[in-house]
């Protein structure tokens, strides 16, 4: 969707956001698949009830894009604009003790950082790439630590009310892949509270979670993570690899020959391509185990 040529592209200049036309969601997800449209960066969070009006006067759907670590986009021109939030320098502080970190600000960094002030508890989380506002929403988690479980405080953007909100910790539900805030709600801020532990503790911790994964995951290639929830009790990884799938293609989408939950884009993978593989893959599972897998990765289409 191109807006940058509509007289409302001049009000959002004026608001102080940068429109990029025609930008590739190929460039800006893990997957490196996805469509083009016009990208809005909103660098003053105080400014995004405003921008959101005008973006509802006139219309124009759109989508939040974070770390596009966890999201497959439709291939061709897309229907919506995306709304992103830069990264802003340092984007961490802490505050006696407690993190106050920006949403846009890289989650594998943000453990680093804590770990320089000496908290600990996340390093679980070291190698799980996107951003903190990404990892909130979907309360990602690796090796027995989910980031739910640190939060003290969020600010966000809530499109119900067209306000920049504060919620604390227990106000805020965090379960397996899932919260409770709602699907338009847009990460701004976050307070994380860690326990006090010595860095060098922190440091061999991150080191045992960083070599875990990389003898199971494949980690050099185009992917999403996982792209199906674990269903209770058992690991889709493991169902999908006892039905030999690994390698299992669909023009350059495969199911990853290092962990079969990690569908890699193997080269020019289409959306199509994509959603093909997913489709078998559930269906093979199905028929084997009577299991339905639940997709972990958002899917975007028009
Ligand atoms: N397994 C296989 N074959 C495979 C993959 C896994 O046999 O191809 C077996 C493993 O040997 C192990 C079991 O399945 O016995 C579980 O495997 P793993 O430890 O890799 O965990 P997982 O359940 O497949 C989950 C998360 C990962 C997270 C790891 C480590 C989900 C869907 N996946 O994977 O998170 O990194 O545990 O904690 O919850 C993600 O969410 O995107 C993600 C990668």
């Amino acid at each position: 969707m191109r807006i940058s040529d509509k007289p409302i592209a001049k009000r959002l200049v004026d608001l102080g956001v940068e429109i990029r036309p025609g930008v590739a969601l190929a460039d800006l997800t893990s997957l490196a698949i996805g469509g083009a449209t016009d990208q809005l960066l909103i660098r003053n969070y105080d400014t995004l009830p405003e921008v959101m009006r005008e973006l509802r006067n006139e219309g124009i759907p759109h989508k939040f894009l974070g770390g596009g670590t966890n999201v497959l986009v439709t291939d061709g021109e897309l229907d919506w604009v995306i709304l992103h939030l830069p990264t802003r320098q340092p984007g961490m502080q802490m505050q006696d003790g407690v993190a106050l970190v920006d949403a846009a600000a890289d989650l594998g960094g943000t453990v680093t950082f804590c770990a320089k002030n000496d908290r600990g508890g996340m390093e679980g989380l070291i190698g799980v790439p996107g951003t903190i506002g990404g990892a909130l929403r979907m309360n990602a988690g690796a090796y027995g630590t989910q980031i739910g479980s640190f939060v003290r405080e969020v600010q966000l953007y809530r499109a119900a009310s067209n306000t920049n909100e504060t919620l604390k910790g227990d106000q805020i539900r965090f379960d397996y892949r899932h919260t409770s805030f709602a699907p338009d709600d847009i990460m701004l801020r976050v307070k994380l509270e860690l326990p006090a532990k010595p860095y060098k503790e922190i440091v061999a911790g991150i080191k045992v979670c960083n070599e875990k994964r990389r003898a199971s995951q494949p980690l050099n290639q185009k992917s999403a993570g996982c792209i199906f929830k674990n269903p209770p009790g058992a690991s889709a990884g493991r169902m999908i690899d006892e039905l030999k799938l690994k390698g299992f293609r669909v023009g350059d989408a495969m199911v990853s020959d290092r962990h079969a939950n990690f569908f890699v884009n193997a080269g020019q993978a289409s959306c199509a391509d994509m959603l093909n593989l997913i489709d078998q893959v559930r269906t093979k599972v199905h028929e084997a185990f009577k299991v339905d897998l639940d997709m972990e990765v958002i899917f975007w289409k028009n």
